[in-house]
């Protein structure tokens, strides 16, 4: 059985990660990596793999930032001669990126069953681009593979056939089961003890200016309380600097290029409390048991918040501080692991791929 894996951003390879490991100890299967590119900076992308154990890709469609109509589009040109060469028998597909909804539409046309990791989650917002990506990978995918009981009901009604989904649990928890042991605090903040968290990249917080300014100044009041540590996306970055606005030295706000996966696992693992607007971060927090701050409208992880540590607050940045106060004040949310949240689910869908 030869199957093929597409993955492309950053929160991609720690969902491969688990399926690659758990697939390559059954017998009569061979496994194709491809990596559309999308991310590309070695921070980004290549040192997840390296510390994910995985192998480096086979094929790198080396797509690069482009709107995303032209990220899309060159997926999907460079991907189709691929897949008529190679002839998987499934491919799987990961999270809600562009590169996921791209493999999906090149399959579904080319008659190569799809397999989707991730699958029925929504946020039920169609002003993000990830939305969309779920929705249209999830009409395309033949087998439906959800971490959270949600995401049965979304697919449900949205007319999708029982016989097609199957609940495995989360594979990116999998991989946290795996790397705890090993995850460090970064040099660059080693023997902090007490300090907030935060990473920021979705459109909604960073594309506009005015938004932008009033996320930096609510961090601002944050880091008189107590250190703040921002590992910086880099269109963040590139949003902060391109308007002209000031983060990190002066204003208290220690801001740090991207994490590897180890580093950023410590952080998270010992943090005060954790601000983002990630939607691993939300399940990364809820598994620890560390309180998190969302700062969108929704979330299409809900089990984060009815049964985690997650709090969704809006797009109002002026709520953070004093969340972050009601938390440091002992106003805690007690969470609890959501089902299947348990180390296995890679396990569960080598079972279902290999018979
Ligand atoms: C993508 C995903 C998002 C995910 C995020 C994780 C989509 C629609 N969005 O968003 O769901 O949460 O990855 O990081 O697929 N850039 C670099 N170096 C890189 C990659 C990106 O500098 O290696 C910069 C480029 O300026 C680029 C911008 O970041 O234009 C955005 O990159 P892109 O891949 O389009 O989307 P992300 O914001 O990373």
């Amino acid at each position: 059985m030869h199957i093929l894996h597409v993955v492309g951003a950053r929160p991609n390879f720690m969902k491969l990660a688990p399926v690659y490991a758990a697939l390559q100890d059954r017998a009569g299967v061979r496994q194709t990596v491809v990596h559309t590119g999308q991310h590309y900076d070695a921070a980004m992308s290549e040192v997840f793999f390296r510390e994910l154990g995985l192998p480096a890709p086979d094929i790198n469609l080396e797509v690069g930032s482009h709107s995303h109509a032209q990220q899309t589009a060159a997926i999907m040109m460079r991907f189709e001669p691929v897949l008529l060469t190679a002839k998987p028998d499934v491919v799987l597909v990961y999270g809600d990126v562009n590169s996921t909804v791209a493999a999906a539409l090149v399959a579904s046309k080319l008659l190569v069953p799809i397999a989707h990791v991730e699958a029925g989650l929504r946020s039920f917002d169609r002003t993000m681009p990830e939305e969309i990506n779920r929705l249209l990978t999830d009409s395309l995918a033949d087998l439906l593979l959800t971490p959270s009981v949600d995401a049965h009901e979304n697919l449900a009604r949205e007319g999708i056939p029982s016989s097609k989904i199957r609940f495995v649990g989360n594979v990116m928890i999998d991989t946290l089961v795996r790397l705890l042991p090993r995850a460090v605090v970064p040099e660059e903040v080693n023997g902090l003890s007490h300090y907030a968290l935060v990473t920021l990249h979705r459109p909604s917080n960073v594309d506009e200016p005015e938004m932008l300014a009033r996320v930096l100044k609510a961090l601002e009041e944050i880091a008189k309380e107590m250190p703040v540590i921002f590992p910086i996306h880099p269109r963040t970055r590139q949003r902060i600097e391109g308007f002209g606005l000031t983060a990190g030295n002066g204003n208290g706000i220690r801001l740090l290029n991207p994490l590897p996966y180890l580093g950023f696992l410590g952080l998270q693992r010992q943090a005060a409390v954790v601000i983002t607007d990630s939607g691993g971060i939300q399940e990364e927090t809820t598994f620890l048991g560390v309180p998190c701050i969302t700062l969108r409208t929704t979330t299409e992880r809900p089990v984060t918040v009815t049964e985690g540590t997650n709090t969704l607050i809006g797009d109002a940045p002026e709520r953070l501080h004093p969340e972050v106060m009601a938390i440091l004040g002992g106003r805690r949310k007690a969470g609890r692991i959501p089902p299947l949240w348990d180390g296995q689910a890679a396990k569960r869908i080598a079972d279902i791929l290999v018979l």
